[in-house]
């Protein structure tokens, strides 16, 4: 359908052109998260002061709904309150488990395209990875714990 080729443009643009990639100066927070499926990696860092993530960056290796959530990610976390960022991943971890998004509190924006990846299943870690990273450093990890982070 055309909504899916609109889904599939905005995560290639993502993928291609990644918002907030490199890293924090003064990171206050560093995730390393990878999926154990394929191997994919990346590491989140933040900034946070004040109850509010004045920052927020990524580097990693992926494939491209893996490297695109998290430009989508940064980019819609970035600047916010903790407690909002907190809040949209908890819409966003409800979308992929095939929720409705339309009514909630907040535009998501390019996030939106990423409800495309719930018709494959098997890409769904893909898309929550770098969601997993931001809600683990901000001490709200609602992961079902198949996910590891690593320290190296
Ligand atoms: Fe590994 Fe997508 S293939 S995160
Ligand atoms: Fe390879 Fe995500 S595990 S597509």
């Amino acid at each position: 359908s055309d909504l899916d080729t609109l889904y599939r443009q905005v995560i290639m643009d993502h993928y291609k052109n990644p918002r907030n990639r490199g890293d924090v100066d003064g990171e206050t927070v560093t995730v390393n998260m990878n999926n154990p499926t394929c191997g994919d990696r990346i590491q989140l860092q933040m900034s946070v002061e004040n109850d509010k993530i004045e920052e927020a960056k990524f580097v990693g290796e992926g494939c491209s709904i893996s490297l695109a959530s998290a430009s989508m990610m940064t980019e819609i976390v970035r600047g916010r309150p903790v407690e909002e960022a907190v809040e949209i991943a908890e819409i966003f971890s409800n979308m992929m488990q095939g929720a409705d998004y339309e009514d909630e509190k907040y535009d998501l924006g390019d996030v939106e395209a990423l409800q495309g990846v719930t018709k494959f299943p098997a890409r769904i870690k893909c898309a929550t990875l770098a969601w997993k990273a931001m809600e683990q450093g901000l001490g709200a990890d609602n992961s079902d714990g198949e996910d590891e982070d690593d320290d190296d």
